[in-house]
């Protein structure tokens, strides 16, 4: 059960241990205060319940303390976020107070761009509506919808999209 082997020090060792933690977070939760975009999605209107809840999380996945689980239990982030409508707008908020929050942290290159590295796949894997602002199905009028072809927004993921298929055209379903 010991992490602390003399050859193998833990991010959260080699950032600075809680205080760096601390920092990161309170500079993030500063930021989302003054968002307009994000700060109505936090139910509660003191923040710091939330600051603590992030801190630990993030104390826990490089390495430190498990405080998190201890209170919480599982982190099931994804499942965690499904009440708040999370959007590409919401994410890139949330990025930018994140990116912003590490800068004042200074660290050496390479632990900068891991942590930065986690934060950007996480908080694209915490969007819980589609890209484009949930247009995938237009009703155009009462009697039928149309449904844009599924390549437009899959750029770069999962590869092979578009086909010899025209995806762009869209298809039209008659409700008649
Ligand atoms: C992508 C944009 C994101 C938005 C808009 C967002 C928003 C929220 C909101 C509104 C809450 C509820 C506040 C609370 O009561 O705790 C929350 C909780 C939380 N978020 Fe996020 N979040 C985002 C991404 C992330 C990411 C990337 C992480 C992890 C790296 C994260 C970690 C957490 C944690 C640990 C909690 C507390 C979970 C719990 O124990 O209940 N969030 N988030």
């Amino acid at each position: 059960m010991s992490s602390a082997r003399e050859d193998h020090v833990t991010f959260y060792d080699a950032v600075g241990g809680e205080e760096a933690f601390v920092r990161l977070v309170r500079r993030f939760y500063e930021g989302v205060a003054d968002d307009p975009v994000l700060r109505p999605l936090y139910p509660e209107e003191d923040l710091g319940p939330a600051e603590e809840r992030l801190r630990l999380f993030l104390i826990q996945y490089w390495g430190g303390p498990r405080t998190y689980t201890e209170r919480r239990g599982h982190p099931r982030l994804r499942m965690r976020h499904t009440p708040f409508r999370i959007g590409a707008r919401e994410r890139d908020h949330w990025l930018a107070h994140m990116r912003a929050a590490i800068d004042d942290l200074v660290l050496p290159e390479s632990l900068d761009q891991r942590l930065w590295e986690y934060m950007v796949y996480a908080a694209h894997s915490m969007v819980n509506v589609p890209e484009e602002s949930g247009q995938a199905a237009q009703v155009v009028d009462p009697t039928s919808i149309s449904v844009r072809g599924a390549g437009t927004a899959a750029e770069g993921e999962g590869g092979g999209a578009g086909e010899d298929d025209d995806g762009d055209e869209p298809i039209r379903v008659s409700l008649k």
